[in-house]
């Protein structure tokens, strides 16, 4: 359905190649920073000379093993890594009891605030109980190691419990994210052919109490058509007091399994390659696909990229890092980086505006904030409201600032350093994927003079280049596709159940070569700058979506023939879901009046919610007549594009039929057929 060879236009960025080329703007870190900072400039070098023995050091440094690994780096299996692999360790003793062993049970692991306003600080120490308690009661379910358990979840400590206690027992998790649809999960679910459920009666969003627990219920509900569900068991915690429909033998409390089990647990000692979590994410075909990451590669990226790109400082610092966990930032940079690093930090359950605008900023001031991580697009939210409102409360507390998930535009850089570190604090901007596991190409605090809008260079141990159709690497000031040249510890091992596919998606386009599905250039002085994306996937406010997925949903529909749908710039989520589709013959004239097109996008937009949840719903829907196909009967995206940006509509002498555009052109001008938010 769609063109699939990857072309070079930035999808996600709104400045343009000629200014990025040309940034003149550096901030060099102060000496005092310099100084101070955990990154030492002579890593690149050591990394360089051995870039495996590089992360065994870390690995011997930030990982407390079981039984020591003596074997590094297997590549022999390729693109399959093994790191570490004959070394084991349990991820839940890394992340909590070893701190406790340490002396430093008192230390607040998690200052939770919710989004009501109540909250809860809760020491290594008491962590270290509720996990062992929570193994307990899982294993009591009968969960043992190797088992999957799907998490569905609020930002909750309970959360953050649940994926430790898995860990425990080396039962892989798998957090689906609490705004994906009952559709959804049900087929995450099945794809990891998970034995147990963790969820909530519901979780706090914008003031007001929304339910879960009906939405887990439907997706292991029968369905026909469908196989038995795999779920024995649905752990439920309470969270809003709703009211929930029970199924006995089924579902059980939380707190009341909780209450029963034994506050010592002995960890589940797994080998280095046993796996640690699946997390599904976007691709560009239809179904999302299983990451799999294992434990000791990459719980040694992780705590070696939390350590050293935001200069933690466990002893002092508060760390604040505003990523969900049913995405893989929460995954590496709010449970098991931070805690790896026994970091005290902030865990937010609600949206930036509850119960006003200031919330973010309140909290920074409230537990003084040191290193704060989040995404441009809220930057860029938060420029929209004005600088007036960080500006009531007191940020003096921050010294890192970070930024992941989309390209940073210059601008919001500025702005982010300006009016939220006060002219003073580093930036890093984070480049990295689910994939990658961690951190991957970055400025080091302390170390790398920052460009507004660069994430500049890969770290220590990572080799990155960008390449062009060829697999040539370009020049400085080329652009291309990015790429990763060698196996790093937190790398994927594949997608669940299906190795071809893991090869196929990152391996087949360069021999050799990870392909990371990003455009990016290299500027004069070789740092690289990240484009967006290249193939069919979306950056919706830093969140992986799937064209040919919301497709899938809203053909579907009854009343849908075709649909296409594209990734519209927009200046505050960076890239914006628009749907063009033609309806089914007998459905053909019911957009043909305002209302009549109203209704059609509300019923389409409610049904891709559905599907696949209110995040993916497209912000428009275009009902046309015919789309711009090549004579192959390709869909030409970049031609709706160019429409759904306002933009003249480039070349189309290769479509089988020239007059489409203007067709399509004429009906998005007709003010019923737009309809936002
Ligand atoms: C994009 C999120 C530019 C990129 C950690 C990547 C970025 C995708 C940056 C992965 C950045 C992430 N600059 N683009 N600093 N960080 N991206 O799997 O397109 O949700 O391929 O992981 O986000 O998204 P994912």
């Amino acid at each position: 359905m769609t063109d699939t060879q990857p072309s070079t236009e930035p999808s996600g960025s709104t400045a343009s190649l000629e200014n990025l080329l040309h940034e003149t703007r550096s901030f060099p870190p102060s000496p005092e920073f310099a100084a101070q900072a955990n990154a030492q400039p002579g890593s690149y070098e050591e990394a360089r000379a051995n870039r495996p023995e590089f992360w065994a050091k870390q690995a011997r440094e930030l990982v407390t093993w079981k039984t020591p690994f003596t074997e590094t780096l297997d590549w022999s299996g390729a693109p399959v890594a093994r790191w570490f692999a004959d070394g084991t360790l349990n991820a839940a003793y890394n992340a909590v009891d070893r701190h406790v062993e340490n002396g430093l049970g008192d230390r607040v692991a998690l200052h939770f605030e919710g989004e009501p306003g109540d909250t809860r600080s809760i020491t290594y120490a008491e962590l270290q109980r509720e996990v062992a308690r929570a193994a307990n009661a899982l294993a009591a379910l009968g969960v043992t190691v190797g088992d999957r358990v799907v998490i569905y979840l609020p930002l909750l400590v309970e959360s953050v419990v649940a994926m430790l206690a898995c860990a425990r027992l080396g039962a892989p998790h798998s957090v689906v994210f609490g705004g994906f649809s009952a559709d959804a999960l049900r087929s995450r679910i099945a794809d990891a052919e998970a034995t147990l459920v963790i969820t909530a009666d519901g979780g706090y969003r914008r003031g007001a109490p929304s339910a879960l627990k009906p939405a887990v219920d439907e997706a292991i509900a029968p369905r026909e058509g469908d196989s038995e569900t795999t779920v024995r068991h649905v752990l439920v915690v309470r969270r809003t007091e709703q009211e929930v429909a029970w199924t006995e033998g089924r579902d059980v409390w939380w707190h009341e399994a909780l209450e029963a089990a034994d506050t010592f647990h002995e960890p589940a000692w797994v080998e280095a390659e046993h796996p640690l979590f699946i997390l599904y994410t976007s691709g560009t075909t239809g179904k999302p696909k299983g990451i799999l990451h294992t434990t000791g590669g990459y719980l040694t990226q992780v705590a070696y990229t939390h350590k050293n790109v935001f200069d933690l400082k466990p002893e002092t610092d508060v760390y604040w890092c505003t990523a969900d966990i049913g995405w893989v930032t929460g995954h590496s940079y709010v449970v098991y980086g931070p805690l790896l690093n026994g970091a005290t930090q902030v865990l937010y359950e609600g949206t930036p505006d509850t119960p006003h605008r200031g919330r973010w900023w309140e909290l920074i001031e409230k537990y003084k904030v040191s290193i704060l991580y989040t995404a441009p697009t809220a930057i860029r939210t938060c420029m929209k409201w004005g600088e007036d409102i960080p500006g009531q409360f007191d940020l003096s507390s921050l010294r890192v600032l970070g930024s992941v998930g989309e390209p940073i535009n210059p601008e919001a850089w500025m702005w982010y350093r300006r009016v939220i570190g006060a002219d003073r604090t580093p930036i890093v901007d984070t480049w990295w994927q689910t994939e990658t596991g961690g951190i991957m190409i970055s400025p080091l605090p302390g170390v790398t003079a920052a460009k507004p809008g660069s994430a500049q260079v890969p770290l220590p141990g990572i080799a990155a280049d960008v390449v062009d159709d060829e697999a040539n690497p370009v020049p400085d000031g080329g652009g291309g596709y990015l790429v990763l040249t060698e196996p790093w510890p937190a790398m994927l091992r594949g997608i669940w159940g299906d190795l071809e596919r893991y090869k196929e998606t990152y391996w087949s386009r360069f021999e050799g070569l990870y392909f990371a599905g990003d455009g990016a250039k290299k500027d004069e002085d070789g740092d690289i700058w990240l484009l967006g994306r290249v193939d069919d996937v979306m950056n919706v406010s830093g969140h992986r979506l799937s064209t040919t997925e919301i497709e899938s949903a809203l053909v579907s529909h009854d009343i849908v023939a075709e649909a296409a749908v594209v990734g519209a710039n927009d200046e505050t989520t960076g890239q914006a879901v628009v749907a063009f589709v033609i309806l089914r013959g007998e459905h053909a004239n019911r957009a043909s009046d305002a209302e009549g097109a109203a209704q059609v996008q509300e019923e389409l937009r409610s049904h891709v919610a559905k599907e696949i949840g209110p995040i993916a719903k497209p912000r428009k829907i275009l009902v046309v007549a015919e789309l711009p196909k090549t004579r192959s009967g390709k869909i030409m995206r970049r031609l709706l594009r160019d429409v759904a940006e306002n933009r003249a509509v480039g070349d189309a002498t290769t479509l089988a039929d020239s007059s489409v555009m203007d067709l399509i052109s004429a009906g998005l001008n007709a003010p019923s057929a737009a309809n936002e938010d």
